[in-house]
């Protein structure tokens, strides 16, 4: 198996040879017409769309951006990570993971997106901090960037209007882990421009994803029908209805999920399941599927996140599962 240092050592000795090819290919490959793009935010859902568009090797250069150094490194362990895992499965050449790390620029310098075609923003779930950062991006990035957010819940149209190009703006909701779901969701507001959609269309299908369409609603179209299925399986929960393990069973072996969903829940995060419902039960309180579990939001206080903090529906040792917490 290829080591994170070796692959980290490999990737510094043949960075120009790789950038210089990725450049050539750049021009001939992608219907998005996409050269360089910028990934704001390497988190759970931004390390992996830095990720997938690197390992197209349809742009120059992608450039990670993320505020703190310490953010940044632990993004940029993620991807080492999971081309590891690829490389390891033979799911990739050590070439094509030395390819995709070459043409990730790292940066905490926002500065660094001023002449790139498209962003993709994967920040927190935070309207205050993505007004700031849209109201910045607005006056930093050339007038043609294309701008798109990864967000699961929030209002296009309302982030787009920070950013003073309501026409050049879309959402592209990824799924996690995004190097392994094939959809994404393409977002368009009333402002939207015909050709600029269409690009985002294009640039989806262009790093290997499948691409729907949608209006910029609560929930776009997957989470609108998955998030009220998992809060119906936390209210049976509430209700005592039936077990979380015979709950999961019953969607896995019954209605064929690859999880059930009080796992998927855990996977999620259950911070990440209350922020999303919360904010449209309080958005839209006539709604009957937006409620809010007594479960989840009880887990949530005593900070039981789910996979990311060890403990939610079940017990987590790292990415692995463990039994049903009693
Ligand atoms: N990078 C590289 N490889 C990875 C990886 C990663 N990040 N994560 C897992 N893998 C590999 C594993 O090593 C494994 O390789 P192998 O088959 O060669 O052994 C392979 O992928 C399969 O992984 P697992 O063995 O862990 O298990 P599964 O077969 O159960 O597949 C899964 C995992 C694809 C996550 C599947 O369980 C699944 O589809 N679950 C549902 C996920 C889902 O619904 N996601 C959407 C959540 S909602 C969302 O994201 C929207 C947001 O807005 C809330």
């Amino acid at each position: 198996m290829m080591s994170l240092s070796h692959l980290s050592r490999n990737v510094t000795s043949s960075l120009q040879k790789v950038a210089a090819v990725s450049q050539r290919r750049a021009v001939s490959t992608s219907a998005s017409g996409f050269d360089s793009i910028g990934v704001i935010g390497l988190g759970l859902m931004g390390h992996g769309i830095c990720q997938v568009a690197a390992t197209s090797g349809i742009h120059s250069s992608v450039i990670a951006f993320e505020k703190e150094q310490k953010f940044l490194d632990s993004g940029k362990n993620r991807i080492l990570k999971s081309i590891e895992k690829l490389v390891a499965k033979e799911k990739m050449t050590a070439e094509k993971a030395e390819q995709t790390l070459a043409s990730i620029q790292w940066t905490t310098d926002i500065g660094a997106l001023n002449n790139v075609d498209f962003i993709v923003e994967a920040v927190i779930e935070n309207m205050d901090l993505k007004r700031d950062l849209y109201t910045d991006l607005g006056t930093l990035c050339k007038p043609e960037t294309i701008f798109a957010s990864n967000t699961s819940s929030l209002s296009i149209a309302e982030m787009a209007a920070f950013s003073g190009r309501e026409d050049k703006f879309v959402g592209v909701h990824f799924f996690n882990p995004v190097q392994l779901m094939k959809l994404v969701e393409v977002i368009r507001t009333d402002k939207t421009d015909a050709a600029v959609f269409k690009r985002a269309h294009s640039w989806v299908e262009d790093i290997g994803k499948v691409a729907v369409s949608c209006g910029d609603t609560p929930g776009f179209i997957v989470n609108r029908l998955l998030v009220p299925s998992l809060m119906q399986a936390m209210a049976m929960v509430d209700r005592n209805d039936a077990t979380v393990k015979d709950i999961d069973i019953s969607m896995q072996l019954g209605a064929g999920h690859p999880m059930g969903p009080l796992h998927l829940a855990d996977y999620i995060g259950l911070d990440t399941c209350l922020f999303i419902v919360e904010g449209w039960a309080q958005k839209y309180p006539t709604e009957p599927s937006f409620f809010i579990p007594k479960c989840l939001k009880e887990k949530v206080t005593a900070g039981d996140l789910g996979r990311k903090s060890g403990k939610g529906f079940y017990n987590w040792e790292g990415d692995k599962r463990g039994d049903p917490v009693a």
